[in-house]
């Protein structure tokens, strides 16, 4: 059968056995946002079963206790919250800081809070919130830790990107869509790929120093994104959508697979489909206009 051009290879691999590992990641730090539902709750409940000390990023502190409570956690497993609302830069800062005052390393970032908005809403910091969470929320963050994980190698780096970047959007003149009608799709698509471009910025970067970042798609789950969004949406998600996603146990399996798989230790600057290694959209790999992403992004964030 003819093989499909590289960048729809996807459509292949969300069909193909993805891989696992039993791999253990014992005596690790772990930090991950997004932990409190879905694909980042699947994929904690796999890396609590291990002598782990994780650091939980949630907005919703008592919802985060109390699933905490409901996990099967390994005897030598240590949890800290800590609070943050990643649509909130200065939030991400205060995150950081107190996850880097209270440890000299972490061994594995897995940067997984997102959403999906049908609305443009802006946050009180001006920003659009979808490229907020979803791109500059986990840059600023990567950026704030980037020293302690260097120091920390071995280490990992896993950003949990989307297919839908293929949808695009991205207007660097445009970032917080003042000037252009904003729909859902190219919103989370903007997000998407501006995570994208600057993680092969950062790839770049990291080169030589033990320490990989990859991006992944975590698969067409049934979890509760979009549920922030109006009625009408949630009902089509619910009673449409949903029937043709599959469990995000899978996403668990395979975050943990890129995260704790020895094989995988020197692989970085990599796309993968659930486990699979797969090609973005060509305007994902434009690395021209990845540079300015990277720029502006600084800029946004207000590092120097
Ligand atoms: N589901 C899929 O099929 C799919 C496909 C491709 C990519 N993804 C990506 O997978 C990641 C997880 O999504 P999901 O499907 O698991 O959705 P989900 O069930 O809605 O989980 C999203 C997670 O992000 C957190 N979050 C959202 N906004 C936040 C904020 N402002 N501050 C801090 N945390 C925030 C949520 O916290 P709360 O619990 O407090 O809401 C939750 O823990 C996202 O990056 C998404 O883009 C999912």
């Amino acid at each position: 059968m003819k093989k499909l051009p590289d960048e729809l290879m996807f459509l292949e691999h969300r069909k193909a056995v993805q891989l696992t590992t039993d791999a253990r990641i014992d005596g690790k730090v772990v930090v991950i946002t997004g932990a409190t539902s879905g694909v980042g709750l699947e994929a904690l409940k796999k890396i609590v079963l291990n002598e782990v000390y994780v650091f939980v990023v949630a907005r919703n502190i008592f919802k985060a206790k109390e699933l905490i409570n409901h996990l099967k956690i390994n005897n030598n497993a240590k949890i800290d919250l800590i609070e943050a609302d990643f649509s909130i830069l200065s939030d991400v800062r205060k995150a950081a800081e107190e996850i880097l005052n209270k440890t000299s390393r972490i061994d594995i970032l897995i940067n997984c809070a997102g959403l999906h908005s049908t609305k443009r809403i802006l946050t009180k910091e001006g920003n659009e919130t979808v490229f907020a969470v979803n791109h500059l929320a986990s840059f600023l963050f990567t950026y704030l830790l980037l020293d302690t994980i260097k120091a920390s190698a071995p280490s990992r780096i896993l950003q949990i990107n989307s297919e839908g970047h293929r949808f695009n959007g991205l207007n660097i003149d445009d970032l917080d869509w003042k000037n252009r009608h904003y729909t859902g799709l190219r919103g989370y698509g903007a997000s998407k790929t501006a995570q994208l471009l600057t993680t092969w910025e950062f790839h770049d970067q990291l080169i030589g120093s033990g320490v990989t970042i990859n991006a992944m798609h975590p698969g067409d789950v049934k979890t509760n994104i979009g549920q922030n969004n109006g009625l009408i949406y949630r009902l089509f998600s619910k009673l449409v959508i949903q029937r043709f996603l599959k469990d995000p146990k899978v996403s668990g399996e395979s975050i943990y697979y890129l995260i704790a798989e020895p094989s995988l230790e020197k692989v970085s600057g990599q796309y993968f489909h659930l486990t699979q290694k797969s090609v973005p959209a060509k305007h994902a790999l434009d690395r021209t206009l990845g540079k300015k992403i990277y720029l502006k992004t600084l800029e946004i964030c207000e590092i120097d």
